[in-house]
């Protein structure tokens, strides 16, 4: 068996953006050589924000597309939907026996979104709880989410090592794998880049698209001859995601001199990201044709992934007592 069983999940709620690329996609399609990868998308987790049916159907396969696209390989990975295994609801209920009502009424997710105006539904205080399930179900040693996602790791740390003191030894202790140093991208507005503010960068959309939204994003009143200060720079920010360190050097050095322009600086920026993605627009048009392939791989994925959850499912029984034969 190669490497670590590597899983991690992604909300299919729109166009998969810039934020869950660097976060998420591009170090599980990395990690998928040497590991043993996991990937789903988390259609139960996106009914806690989307309630038209036909949106979510079709953002799960688009999700699934995108994902394939960008150089998930079915061969290498297991790549399936969530809602095609539905054992991990099961496993949720179980857990939530072990889950304090503190735990989850304390992370940030869940008051951010209250804050915002959606409805503290109980959907929306256990979503930890069904990402735990998502975890454990599948034996993850490692998962790799962006830097939003620790405190809902350290709440399935802690769910996992209640539920195996509770019951004895079940369930592996998943550790978060976290790039420190990229962080979290930031969206077109300065905060997080999430579909839920309206401030993303989509992976996969037209040029003309990209150019309107990458020319909207805020910088402050500095004028052209005066230098500017790269790090509280969202244009900055955004920008050293594609760069490498001499590229990163160079354009700090280009803001902290006068004469930067921040709209030419914006059109570099547009450019660089249509030729980042640019390999990937051919298969991923491909894939929106034959939507056949698509299916059919997530079929596959979901009969390999079931086979584990069976395993991890049916010690959970067992050493709750629901079987009693
Ligand atoms: N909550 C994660 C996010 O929004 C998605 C997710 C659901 C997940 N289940 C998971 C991530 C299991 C890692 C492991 O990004």
């Amino acid at each position: 068996m190669k490497g670590k069983r590597v899983l991690s999940g992604i909300q299919p709620s729109g166009g998969l953006h810039l934020g869950n690329y660097f976060g998420m996609m591009k170090p599980m399609i990395e990690l998928q050589e040497e590991n043993e990868l996991f990937c789903f998308l988390v259609n139960y987790h996106a009914l806690t924000s989307v309630t038209d049916a036909e949106k979510l159907s079709r953002d799960t396969l688009e999700a699934a597309a995108d994902f394939l696209a960008l150089g998930l390989d079915p061969e290498k990975a297991v790549f399936w939907v969530q809602s095609d295994i539905p054992e991990v609801t099961e496993l949720t209920w179980i857990l939530s026996n072990v889950t304090g009502v503190g735990l989850l009424e304390r992370a940030h997710s869940y008051k951010d979104k209250i804050a915002k105006g959606m409805s503290p539904t109980h959907g929306l205080l256990s979503y930890p709880v069904l990402m735990t399930s998502d975890i454990l179900l599948f034996g993850g040693e490692v998962v790799p989410v962006g830097k939003d996602q620790k405190q809902h790791l350290e709440i399935s740390r802690d769910i996992a090592s209640r539920f195996n003191s509770t019951y004895g030894e079940t369930f592996i202790l998943p550790e978060p794998l976290i790039s420190e140093d990229t962080g979290l991208i930031p969206g077109i507005d300065g905060q997080k880049m999430s579909k839920s503010y309206n401030n993303t960068l989509e992976i996969f959309c037209n040029r003309d698209e990209l150019q309107k939204k990458v020319l909207s994003i805020v910088t402050d009143t500095t004028s052209v001859d005066q230098p500017k200060d790269p790090d509280s720079s969202t244009l900055y920010n955004i920008h050293a995601f594609f760069l490498d360190e001499a590229g990163k050097k160079e354009l700090r050095l280009r803001y902290q001199s006068p004469g930067l322009r921040y709209g030419d600086a914006k059109k570099e920026l547009a450019d660089i990201i249509w030729d980042y993605f640019q390999p990937f627009r051919e298969k991923r048009k491909e894939l929106a044709k034959n939507k056949g392939t698509v299916i059919e791989i997530l079929n596959n994925g979901a009969e390999k992934a079931r086979v584990v959850a069976a395993d991890y499912l049916e010690k959970a029984r067992q050493n709750t007592g629901l079987i009693y034969r």
